[in-house]
């Protein structure tokens, strides 16, 4: 995006238009969703953004929660924005997402020089919390709301590389794992319009955009009964039920929008995914075959204490079904080491889930207790630190194993690849990533950014195929 001229380098706090803002976002990708749509807020109450921090009159972080890293990572920021804020008294600082929705006015009472806080359903209100510091007052708004899904809003398409987009498709979460602290941040789950969600996927199918990615805490629980409190499926009557939007048959408009611009999803859960999601991507060929399932542990018994509401054979029974309709279909995971009271052997049954279902990557954390969440209040965080990290490192270890074998099977292949930036390593390559999601880098040659490039895989590493296109 163009920015306007940023003048001078002496700040003072001007109210109204001409006014400089800057968001930093931290986490999953539906906080990277939500800044797009707070950037959209903002320009349309007369501010305009920056990607400068030092030209920002107000800076967002729009922070998360989920790990107690993740916390101390957005500390460690603010305490640098501290000498912002020296240099520029009239700077405005706003802590936006999980980490203000889960500690409130404690990050007013704490952190000194935080301005603002603003929950994740509070966004429409912050230029109204501006203007209340600029009149010399702290603000606040952590209301969390049962309808806001922001549906209408037209995301300020922040950072972009014009290719991949996110559309998020619904918000907050039901499902209550007990070491979790979403459902706390985000509140109750709630479905976005079809209507509006087709909308945005039609605008950026026009504007050039070759992938979207979907986005809720659950995909698969999506639900539209055309607008109204939300209904639970098994309560609904049959009219409802026929007429209801799932998942699958939202997905199949989204893919219908544009039958050139490939659609991704997630997150999907192993006790919601069902086998007319599984058809409805074989359906479409621009529907990626991937499909992120966190198991998060392998051994039933921790499953249960996560709430999770599967067990191990229910999971490896979703990756039986997931490959037998969908051959070839990428699966990734996220895995937590050391939750609670976990033996050895149960640890050892998360090994053998991972082996078993061949995941090209994963996602791998170590557990930590989060406040409020059921596992905080019932159990006991009992895993020694050493212990976790050694887990953890055994997972990695393996998952490095599994995704270098995965990869090796491409070489000599050709994949089609939607080359989506420069490559890291150098600018005379391409990077993207195949219909299974997996990193692909090829010399650039002619190609562009955004083109559909097929590339025969000729080396991999654990987490990339590299090749050459064929003409
Ligand atoms: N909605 C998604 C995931 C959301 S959070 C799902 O249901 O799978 C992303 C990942 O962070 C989770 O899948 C989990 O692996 C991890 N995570 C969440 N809470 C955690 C905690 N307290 N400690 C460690 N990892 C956690
Ligand atoms: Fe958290 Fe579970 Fe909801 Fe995912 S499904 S966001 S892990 S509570
Ligand atoms: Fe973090 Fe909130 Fe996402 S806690 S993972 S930013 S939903």
């Amino acid at each position: 995006m163009q920015e306007t001229q940023v003048a001078g380098d002496v700040h003072t706090a001007v109210k109204g238009p001409g006014k400089h803002f800057y968001i930093e976002s931290y986490g999953c990708a539906m906080n990277f969703s939500d800044s797009e749509i707070i950037g959209s807020i903002m320009t349309d109450n007369g501010y305009t953004h920056t990607n400068d921090e030092f030209a920002a009159d107000v800076v967002f972080l729009n922070t998360c929660a989920i790990r107690d890293n993740a916390e101390q990572t957005i500390r460690h920021r603010l305490m640098h924005l501290r000498n912002n804020k020296r240099k520029n008294s009239g700077l405005i600082i706003g802590v936006l997402g999980c980490m203000a929705e889960r500690l409130k006015t404690k990050l007013l009472e704490e952190e000194k020089l935080v301005d603002v806080v603003a929950g994740p359903d509070a966004y429409r209100d912050l230029p109204k919390l501006v203007a209340e510091v600029e009149d010399g007052n702290k603000a606040i708004n952590v209301l969390l709301s049962r309808e806001e899904t922001y549906a209408e809003i037209s995301p300020l398409r922040l950072n972009t590389n014009g290719v991949s987009a996110f559309i998020s498709i619904m918000r907050g979460c039901d499902n209550m794992c007990s070491f979790c602290v979403v459902p706390f941040t985000r509140g109750r789950e709630r479905s976005r319009d079809p209507e509006s969600i087709l909308n945005e996927a039609r605008i950026l199918s026009q504007s050039g955009y070759k992938e979207i990615t979907l986005l809720g805490q659950n995909v698969d629980s999506y639900l539209w009964f055309g607008g109204g409190p939300k209904i639970d499926f098994k309560n609904a009557t049959e009219e409802q039920k026929a007429n209801a939007i799932t998942f699958d048959k939202l997905l199949e408009m989204v893919a219908l929008v544009d039958p050139q611009m490939r659609i991704r999803f997630s997150t999907s859960h192993p006790k919601d995914i069902s086998d007319a999601v599984l058809h409805t991507i074989v359906k479409y060929e621009n529907i990626c075959n991937y499909i992120h399932l966190p198991a998060q542990s392998g051994n039933s018994r921790i499953l249960e204490a996560m709430n999770r509401t599967y067990t191990r054979e229910w999971y490896l029974d979703k990756v039986n079904r997931i490959r037998e309709i969908i051959p070839g279909c990428g699966i990734s995971c996220d895995i937590i080491s050391g939750f609670c009271s976990e033996t050895e052997e149960e640890h050892r049954d998360t090994l053998s889930l991972m082996e078993i279902s061949r995941f090209d990557f994963s996602y791998m954390y170590k557990y930590s207790e989060r406040p409020g969440t059921l596992a905080q209040k019932k159990m006991t965080d009992d895993v020694p630190e050493e212990v976790k990290s050694r887990r953890l490192s055994e997972i990695i270890l393996l998952q490095n194993r599994l995704s270098l074998e995965n990869n090796r099977q491409y070489i000599g292949k050709v994949v089609r690849v939607l080359a989506d930036n420069l490559s890291k390593k150098s600018d005379k390559d391409l990077s993207g990533r195949n219909d299974q999601n997996v990193k692909v880098v090829f010399p650039k040659e002619t190609f562009s950014i955004g083109d559909f490039v097929d590339v025969l895989i000729e080396r991999v590493t654990t987490t990339t195929l590299i090749g050459k296109a064929i003409k």
